[in-house]
């Protein structure tokens, strides 16, 4: 960008879309962070416009309501740089294609586009030969994203394996800690701001699930959209599950999984057990943590936190600097890599280990014809407990006949093969109920 006459560089306009949650709070360090992020950038940023749904809202006092228009349209096209906080597919999709074939550098938090659809923004993005940075897509303050694409981009990541969503995380730790159902968790998560009025993209991994996508597709330099990866929500955890877990040295987390097999990438989500001494187990309230296992750096893990206004902003302002300094003094980010284009396998493909829960009949004979049919589907027992539980007891004829508590632990096995001792396990007289199946991750 040339400098004027008299030496000063001129003024990046900058364009908000959105100013909710996030958008108030990257607005609001816009203004207060005025004369840093200049010096830093190397030109004042100007913001031009803020995009809204609704003028009459009541906003921020940081907000200058003068700036607020509901025409996201020309805004975009006025703009160096646009920020887009809406979320959603559309219109946000349609607004940043806009700005970036108008010229301008596309800021964006928005994993479920990114998710759903990530291809058609870089390659805009790349005819355009402007920058797209989506850093507060994943795990909003923590730096993730620029460490996957571009600090480990020199090395081979074999697994991502993470805490991605704060609102379940707070949820599960509720349940763990005082003993709450998940209906009463998810409605103070409500409560407190973390989940929505509709906690459904939370709850049912929707959202873990667009992280995990995003962060495949980086760490595996292959092409991983939202409908590759296995998704579990946690809706069906019960505290039981919970409490049980506890019982035998695990807390139950919501993990996305994305790692490199043999014949490609595996992108799941689901809950799982993981040990109480793993550090994941330690990750509490709305905090996200990730693991990165790569071949020369080893392990590495990210902590912080994942969601909020202002945490978010933090991740957005960093990628506002870069995009800033690209157009002041010259070079782009990195585009898309899909260059691997590694084949993205069904979670059947994964080896895990398991931990089965099941009331079973308390009588001689009983766990040798549950051990016979793991032992018939290739699924390897690494330890049985019991309890028996009298308050379950039933009667059977003329003697009591007693309900016996078993957690089966599994040896890694497939995922195909569980699943199908679980179904003929189920079949057997002796079994009353499958009580849960859960996969036990990070041993
Ligand atoms: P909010 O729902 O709080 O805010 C959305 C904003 O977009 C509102 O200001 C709304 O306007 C505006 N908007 C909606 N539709 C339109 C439209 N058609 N045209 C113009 N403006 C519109 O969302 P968040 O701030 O929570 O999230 C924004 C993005 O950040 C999402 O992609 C989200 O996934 C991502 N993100 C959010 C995090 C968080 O903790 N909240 C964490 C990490 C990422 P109005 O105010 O008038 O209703
Ligand atoms: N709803 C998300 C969470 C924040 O609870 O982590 C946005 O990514």
């Amino acid at each position: 960008m040339a400098a004027a006459t008299d030496g000063t560089v001129p003024a990046l306009r900058v364009a908000v879309l959105g100013c909710g949650v996030v958008g108030t709070e990257v607005v609001r360090l816009l203004t207060t962070q005025a004369d840093d992020l200049a010096a830093r950038v190397g030109a004042p940023l100007e913001l031009i416009g803020i995009a809204v749904r609704d003028l009459e809202v009541e906003r921020d006092p940081a907000v200058d309501r003068s700036l607020l228009t509901t025409d996201a349209e020309d805004l975009v096209t006025r703009a160096d740089i646009v920020v887009e906080l809406i979320g959603g597919i559309e219109p946000a999709r349609s607004l940043l294609l806009r700005a970036i074939a108008s010229g301008a550098a596309a800021v964006t938090a928005n994993k479920a586009l990114l998710a759903a659809d990530g291809p058609t923004l870089y390659s805009a993005a790349d005819a355009a030969g402007v920058d797209l940075y989506f850093e507060a897509a994943v795990a909003g303050a923590i730096p993730l994203v620029r460490p996957v694409r571009e600090s480990l981009t020199g090395d081979r990541i074999q697994r991502v394996l993470g805490i991605v969503n704060g609102t379940t995380n707070y949820v599960l730790d509720e349940m763990a800690t005082r003993g709450l159902e998940l209906d009463q968790a998810v409605k103070q998560a409500q409560e407190l701001g973390y989940a929505e009025a509709d906690p459904t993209a939370d709850v049912e991994g929707f959202d873990a699930a667009a992280k995990a996508a995003i962060l495949a597709s980086l760490a595996f330099h292959t092409r991983v959209s939202l409908a590759d990866v296995h998704r579990e929500g946690i809706t069906g955890i019960t505290a039981d599950d919970v409490s049980s877990a506890e019982r035998t040295g695990h807390v139950i987390k919501l993990l996305a999984i994305a790692e490199r097999t043999d014949g490609g990438v595996i992108a799941r989500v689901h809950p799982a057990l993981v040990p109480l001494s793993h550090p994941l187990a330690g990750v509490r309230g709305a905090f996200n943590a990730v693991f990165i296992e790569a071949e020369a750096a080893g392990e590495l893990m990210f902590y912080g936190r994942g969601a909020g206004g202002a945490p978010t902003a933090s991740a957005v302002l960093g990628d506002l600097v870069s995009a800033g300094r690209h157009r002041v003094h010259g070079g782009l980010g990195p585009s898309e890599s899909s260059y691997a284009a590694l084949p993205v396998l069904p979670i059947s493909g994964a080896l895990t280990r398991y931990q089965v829960r099941l009331d079973v009949a308390d009588r001689p004979g009983v766990l040798s014809q549950v051990a016979a049919v793991f032992a018939e589907h290739g699924v390897s027992i690494e330890g049985v407990r019991q309890t028996q539980d009298p308050a379950r007891s039933v009667r059977a004829g003329e003697h009591p006949e007693y309900v016996a508590w078993l957690i089966i632990s599994t040896h890694t096995a497939p995922e195909e093969a569980l699943a199908a001792t679980v179904r003929a396990v189920s079949t057997l007289d002796v079994v009353h109920r499958i009580t849960s199946v859960l996969r036990v991750e990070g041993a």
